[in-house]
């Protein structure tokens, strides 16, 4: 009996202190502490520049509508920082799957992104975590099948 009430009584313990994490996690979305609306434009806006300016991947977007590619990527961003928009393209994998993305590719786009965030004075702590947010997004953009990893020297040296 006694066994149970421990059981019980940590059961309780454990969610109470799972719903405090809960509670403090709640905090202000990375959205708003960037500045909401008017910064994540800027920062859509700035991305889209770094992309024209990059040798890697520039000509990817050469016929790309600018308009509707910064509106698509300021709504997945937004909703993706935990702001209250919603998303009205498509998914990754069925936007990205046929265009045979390599992951020098998808780094560059990362480089842009996070020189946008430079460029727009975002701190460390919010850089950190919408790095970790695109890093999440990575296997549904880039094509497994052209990794570093099958080019790797030691697979090569296998091959002979
Ligand atoms: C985390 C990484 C990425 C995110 C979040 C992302 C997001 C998006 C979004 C939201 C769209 C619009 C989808 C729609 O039309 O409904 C899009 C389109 C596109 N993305 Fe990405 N993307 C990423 C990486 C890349 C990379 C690495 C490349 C290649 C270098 C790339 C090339 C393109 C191209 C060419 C389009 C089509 C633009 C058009 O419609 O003309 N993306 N992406």
């Amino acid at each position: 009996m006694k066994k149970l009430l421990n059981i019980v009584l940590s059961a309780s313990f454990l969610a109470a202190s799972l719903t405090a994490v809960a509670e403090e996690a709640k905090g202000p979305t990375i959205f708003e502490r960037i500045g909401g609306e008017p910064v994540a434009r800027e920062i859509v806006s700035d991305i889209w520049d770094n992309h024209g300016k990059n040798p890697i991947v520039k000509n990817r977007f050469q016929y790309s509508d600018p308009v509707y590619v910064k509106q698509k990527v300021y709504e997945i961003f937004a909703m993706a920082t935990g702001g209250d928009v919603e998303y009205t393209g498509q998914d990754m994998k069925t936007t990205h799957a046929a265009m045979n993305i390599s992951e020098m590719e998808f780094n560059a786009v990362v480089d842009d992104i996070m020189d946008a965030l430079d460029e727009n004075h975002i701190a460390t702590q919010e850089k950190n975590e919408i790095l970790a947010i695109l890093w999440s997004v990575r296997p549904d953009v880039v094509n497994s099948n052209i990794s570093t990893k099958a080019l790797s020297p030691a697979t090569a040296a296998h091959a002979h």
